[in-house]
Parts: C-alpha cells; structure tokens; sequence
C-alpha cells in the first residue's frame, strides 16, 4: 500500500513568492483552555488550523463546551456552559495527544473540583516533565496524585502564595496564570516565562476579567470570583515566521511572510541578518531573502523570551550548514533537541554535537549533547529520512528543498502541529513537490 505519510521533494529551486501565517499555535490551543473558565460565550478569531487546535476543539467538545468553527472566517465560539465531566470516553481518547492538555487543571479544578491529566503527548525532545506544574498547583492547595494512567488534581478551593519557577517555563506560567485566576488572594509567580504568546493569553485573561499585572519576570494574580467571555484576535505565528524566512535564504529565493509582526522576533531578525539574509518590514508582513551570495558563520544560543528561540534554532541550523565556516547553536532550552542534525549528516551536512556549552554556562553543560558544531558549506544530497519532531521536521523539508535530487521524507504528519497546509504553501512557492498528500485525520494519534 503506498505510504501517505510521505513527501517527496526535488531540491534545488529558489523558493519565491508569499505565504501567509495566522494565530500562533502555542496561543490559540491556549486561548482555547481559557474559554472553560467560564460559561459565557468566547471568541476566537485569526485561528489556524494545526493539530493542537483541532485536539483542543475536540476536547472542550467531550467536556460538554458547544464549540462554534467557522473556519472560512478563522473564528471559533465556546460556550462552556455545561461542563459535565471527564467521564467522556473521547475526553480519554484525545487528551493524551498533545501537551496542551495539562493546563485543563485550573479550569476543571474550579469549575469541577477535580481533573484527571492522562499520560501527555508532544514532541520528544527532552524528558519534558511536568514537576513544575505539579508543585506550583500543591503550593496553590490542590491535592495532586500520580497514577500510572494519569495524574489526578482535587481541590475545592485553590489560595494564591508565592511561587517562584526553577526555570522560566512557559507550560508551567500558564498552568499557574490558568489556575491562580481563581484562588483566594494574591498569587506572586517569579522567574516566569513572559513568552509573547504567554502575553496573548494574558491579554484574554484580563479582557475576562482576571486581574494579571507583570514586571521583568513576575506576575502578580489577584484571584477574582468571576469570568466573563472574550472576543479575541490572537498574535501571529512568529515560529512559522522564522521557517519561511530559513527557506528563503536557504533557497536563494524571496518569500513575503503576510501578516508576520517584527516585534517579537528582534532576536531572530538580527541573527538572520548576521548571517546574510536581508528582510523588509511592511505594514502587512515581512519580506526574507538571502542577502549575500556567501552566507557568514555565525554564533546562536537558544534561550527563553526575549532570547532566541529554540523553536527557531532547527531551521537555523541548516541554513547555517550553507554558511562558510563554523557556525555554533547551543541549545539551552531543552536538553535533547539535536536529534535531527544525525540525518542532515546523512544527507551531507557536516554537524558536530558536544555536551559542553559554548557561551553561557546552561544547566545542561557536560550531560548532554547540546550543543552544535556545524561545518560549512556543505551540499546536501537527497536521502530517505523520517521526521523525528515538529521543528526538526522542517529543518528536513529545508534540507530537501536545497538537496540535490529527490529526498523522500517519512512521518510528515508531525509537521501539522505547526504548519497549516505546508505542502499546499510549499507548492504555491514553486517547490517541487513529487508527491502531494491528503491531511489526516485530526485526531491522528501523535
Ligand atoms: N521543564 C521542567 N519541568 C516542568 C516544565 C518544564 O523541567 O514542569 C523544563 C523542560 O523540560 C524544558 C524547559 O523547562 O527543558 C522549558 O520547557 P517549557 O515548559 O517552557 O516548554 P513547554 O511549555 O512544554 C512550550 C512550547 C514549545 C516550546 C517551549 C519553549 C507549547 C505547546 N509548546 O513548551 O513548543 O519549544 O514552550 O518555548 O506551547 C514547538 O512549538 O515546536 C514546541 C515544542
């Protein structure tokens, strides 16, 4: 039977064109959690369409929420009026697909008392646990016990203290931010993640009524009785913003990213220009092209907002394979993000990974292999290759795309968590694409 789940690219064609991004994958599936805090109706609107917001729509669904799409006009309703439970057997069924679904705690612990987190799924790019989650909701008053099919939250009641993070964690800020709206007091969250799609969601928050207020690193909340609705445009992708502006350069083409906003991506946009590329800024978008023909090594460390994000550092890296030198990428965000560099070697990229940080000194330092030598130019020479993670996954579409021959890349389902109709926006940019495929299901187990 012929595999679905592969794309077949002809490298070698400078990408030209415009792509267009919408609402921010890591806020809309958040957007959407906040919409369970109450019973009034919310509002949605610039939604994309990637994998997490489809499981999210589900979920609120089972939950009993009446879930509105009108995907013509990217506008999602919820009207959580009747949350009746977990006891959904579809609850059960999608909520261990994602990350997303941890932060149901502080919805359904006020609006229910209870919650039942199954095992979590997402990309495999570190151990990824939740302890943080889980001793900021015990700080807050919930009783929290760890089955072996889940982790079960009870509380009548949370009471806001402080809380200060181990490290700036966007899942646990908003797991705190989601769950001390509520609790009785005031909440002081220090050395918080201030990501902007964090902003987004505290944008909604307050537009609910909660009263949130933020300064360098901590947020006070001051629990209130009541939520009401919001109607809510959410930021842009500026992860995907990224993606494009790599392809650009890498391909030697010209891509306008619509609605791309540059204020959130100072860091990326002065690295991209550091390493040859060129951009200009309009009032509806960003326009990314390789500036030199002679792409310069360049020196990157990933690190929370307003850093370089590790969501960005994938792409990067193959375009840094096309620069003359050596190029460094520390990763200091997760310990376990270099996995994809291993097929990129197969495909002719010259990438070296050390355990010891180059830069500032990370807590990663001599345990894991997390930083990046890369060696370039190297040509690239099309393989057969499976797409380990979302982002790694993109760094292989880019790689394709300048390979010489037909790389046939496996597993590409994992790209719709964070790309609305790539292959469809891959083609429009005159990539060749041998092989088009039908979208999954969305509820495809991840
Ligand atoms: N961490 C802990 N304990 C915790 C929580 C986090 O040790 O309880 C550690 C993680 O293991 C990691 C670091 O803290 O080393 C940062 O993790 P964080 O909690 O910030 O990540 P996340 O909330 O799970 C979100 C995005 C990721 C993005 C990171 C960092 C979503 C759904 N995911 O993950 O997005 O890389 O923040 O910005 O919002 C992606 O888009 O491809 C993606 C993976």
């Amino acid at each position: 039977m012929e595999n679905t789940d592969v794309l077949k690219i002809k490298g070698g064609m400078p990408l030209n064109g415009e792509v267009a991004v919408y609402g921010a994958k890591n806020a809309v599936s958040k957007i959407l959690v906040a919409a369970l805090l109450t019973d009034k109706e919310c509002v949605l609107r610039n939604a994309s369409y990637v994998v997490d917001t489809e499981l999210m729509m589900n979920i609120l669904t089972s939950l009993g929420a009446e879930v509105e799409d009108d995907r013509t006009n990217r506008t999602i309703r919820v009207a959580s009026r009747n949350i009746h439970g977990m006891a959904d057997a579809k609850f059960h069924e999608v909520v261990g697909k994602s990350r997303v679904p941890i932060l149901l705690c502080g919805p359904l612990l006020s609006r229910m008392g209870e919650a039942v987190i199954p095992a979590l799924g997402g990309c495999v790019i570190g151990d990824r646990p939740v302890d943080f989650h889980i001793a900021a909701l015990r700080k807050l008053g919930a009783e929290v016990e760890e089955k072996s099919d889940g982790i079960y939250f009870k509380a009548k009641k949370l009471v806001g203290c402080p809380i200060r993070l181990d490290y700036p964690s966007v899942g646990a800020t908003e797991q705190v931010l989601l769950s001390a709206v509520f609790a009785e007091g005031a909440t002081e969250l220090s050395n918080a993640a201030i990501e902007p799609e964090i902003q987004d969601l505290v944008s909604v928050l307050n537009q609910m009524g909660a009263d949130i207020t933020l300064s360098e690193r901590t947020y006070i909340v001051r629990g209130v009785q009541k939520l009401h609705g919001f109607n809510h445009c959410t930021i842009p992708d500026r992860l995907e913003v990224a993606s494009w502006a790599c392809v650009a350069a890498a391909t030697n083409g010209n891509i306008f990213v619509r609605n791309a906003n540059p204020l959130p991506m100072r860091a990326f946009l002065e690295k991209f220009k550091e390493v040859g590329g060129e951009f200009a800024i309009k009032d509806d978008g960003i326009g990314f092209w390789r500036g030199e023909q002679e792409l310069r090594p360049i020196k990157i460390e990933t690190d929370v907002y307003p850093g370089f994000a590790t969501d960005w550092q994938q792409p990067f890296t193959v375009l840094l394979t096309q620069s003359m030198g050596e190029s460094i990428v520390h990763e200091t965000v997760y310990e376990n993000r270099f996995g994809y560099t291993t097929a990129l070697n197969q495909m002719g990229a010259n990438i070296e990974l050390i355990e010891e940080c180059r830069g500032t000194l990370c807590r990663f330092n001599g345990n894991y292999f997390h930083t990046a030598l890369i060696y370039g130019p190297t040509p690239f020479v099309a393989q057969e290759i499976e797409v380990p993670d979302l982002r790694g996954g993109f760094s292989y579409v880019i790689a394709a795309l300048i390979a010489k021959g037909v790389t046939e890349i496996s597993n590409v389902k994992l790209l719709k968590r964070g790309y609305e109709n790539f292959v469809e926006k891959l083609s429009c940019l005159g990539a060749e694409i041998v092989d088009d495929l039908p979208l999954p299901p969305a509820t495809m187990d991840l």
